[in-house]
């Protein structure tokens, strides 16, 4: 077998034999096939697709490609969610505590940035003393502890997509269907999880942009995972404007921490609680009430265990950026959109992202919004806040965000649509 000749198979809209998918995704993984060599496959796969038995041996290639996690000696049930990546999607921070504090093990393992889109353990860093490696030990020891552990797989699990998830960030090949299904749920079934939850986002912010390609990419990762045994549900939910009112690690931690304690913008709220009635329901937990440990303080306590667990200090100042520069309103009306891709590719700008794999994040960059689409805002008022320690980097944040924001002096207040669009089973 020769990595041309499977490039080429992919470049020519043919078909991947499943010898060939297994040999090129162990010979990736053992460095055998260079990153060039899997750039332009992927690429290839980017532009002609795979079908479905392409993307099982694919996805199950990559689950081979590591040892697999078993979570049989808990008492709890486990549950997991999934994000296919959206801008200020901040959501596992508070739902993990929140369903583990109902009663399930939540096994977190999340991923970095990844494009445009912020990654859960970028977040988690920017909490002086986290750490999100954890040996495999300590990783159980932590979920058994306090219910919830967030932190990066295991070298050891999917070696296959760690790489390949890294190469794809800065080859311009993240928004394929197949790559984006057996990268997921690779992780997820190597995890071990006995349920899994997964919120794919759709509009101008995700990945997938029309409801359409949504629909499909949660078809096939609720097949891949009921295929191999794990209870999988999928909520199709509303990226075309970002989650909450902050994009960038620290000020997304601070808005959870919002969140926990019982206030926190409403989208936030109203996602953290659907996605966890889904997780609790797929874990056999149908009665437990989230809204209640929302309420009452036992989602926080579980936080600050958490964290605590992990290294970190819930109670440490977060770090902030050196720099801000606020965008006033250019208009007086309702702002009627704020463009989730602009705010995420200026926030990434800013240095809350990375541009090569090596890049370290800034863990105060981000931007944070005064206004939601539907509220009425006042010429020459704060809009945005930008942060950065790189404050050579306003000008191109802000030529990202030129057309992000609609304002209309004709349009009444409004209240936003839902934000859960479709629930695939
Ligand atoms: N999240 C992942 O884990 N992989 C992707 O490809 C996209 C989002």
């Amino acid at each position: 077998m020769d990595v041309i000749s499977v490039i080429r198979t992919k470049r020519d809209r043919g078909r991947l034999s499943d010898e060939q998918i297994d040999w090129v995704v162990d010979a990736y993984t053992r460095g055998a096939v260079a990153d060039e060599q899997m750039s332009a496959l992927a690429m290839a796969i980017l532009l002609n697709g795979m079908d479905r038995a392409e993307i099982a041996r694919w996805t199950a290639a990559m689950i081979a490609s590591g040892e697999r996690m078993d979570f049989s000696s808990l008492s709890r049930p486990t549950a997991d969610k999934h994000s296919t990546g959206g801008v200020g999607d901040k959501i596992t921070l508070p739902l993990a505590p929140l369903v583990a504090a109902c009663g399930a093990a939540v096994p977190q393992l999340s991923g970095r940035g990844l494009g445009h889109t912020g990654g859960t353990l970028d977040k988690l860093e920017s909490i002086p003393g986290w750490r999100a490696s954890l040996s495999t030990e300590e990783m159980l020891a932590v979920l058994d502890g306090t219910g919830a552990v967030v932190c990066a797989a295991g070298d050891g699990l999917a070696p296959a997509d760690k790489k390949l998830y890294a190469l794809r960030d800065v080859t311009g090949t993240v928004e394929a269907i197949p790559l984006i299904a057996s990268s997921i749920m690779s992780k997820k079934i190597a995890e071990g999880t006995g349920s899994l939850v997964l919120d794919v986002k759709v509009g101008s912010g995700a990945f997938m942009k029309s409801l359409e390609d949504a629909r499909e990419l949660a078809a096939t990762m609720v097949g891949l995972g009921t295929d191999h045994g794990v209870r999988t549900v999928a909520l199709l939910t509303d990226m075309s404007v970002p989650l909450g009112l902050t994009a960038g690690n620290a000020l997304e931690v601070r808005e959870s921490v919002e969140v926990l304690a019982g206030g926190g913008p409403a989208d936030v709220v109203d996602l953290t609680l659907a996605l966890a009635r889904e997780m609790l329901t797929a874990a056999g937990l149908p009665d437990a009430d989230p809204a209640k440990a929302l309420a009452d303080g036992s989602a926080m306590d579980v936080w600050r265990r958490m964290i605590r667990a992990q290294g970190g200090d819930p109670d440490a100042p977060l770090p902030t950026a050196r720099e801000q520069h606020v965008v006033t309103a250019p208009a007086t009306g309702v702002l009627t959109a704020l463009d989730a891709y602009a705010v995420g590719v200026a926030a990434w700008r800013l240095g809350a992202g990375r541009a090569r794999k090596e890049d370290a994040v800034q863990a105060g960059a981000g931007i944070e919004w005064h206004a939601r689409p539907g509220q009425s805002v006042q010429q020459g008022a704060p809009l945005l806040t930008l942060h950065t320690d790189t404050p050579e980097k306003f000008p191109y944040a802000q030529e990202a965000l030129e057309s992000a924001v609609t304002i209309s002096p004709t349009t009444a207040p409004f209240e936003p649509g839902p934000i859960v669009l479709d629930r695939i089973a």
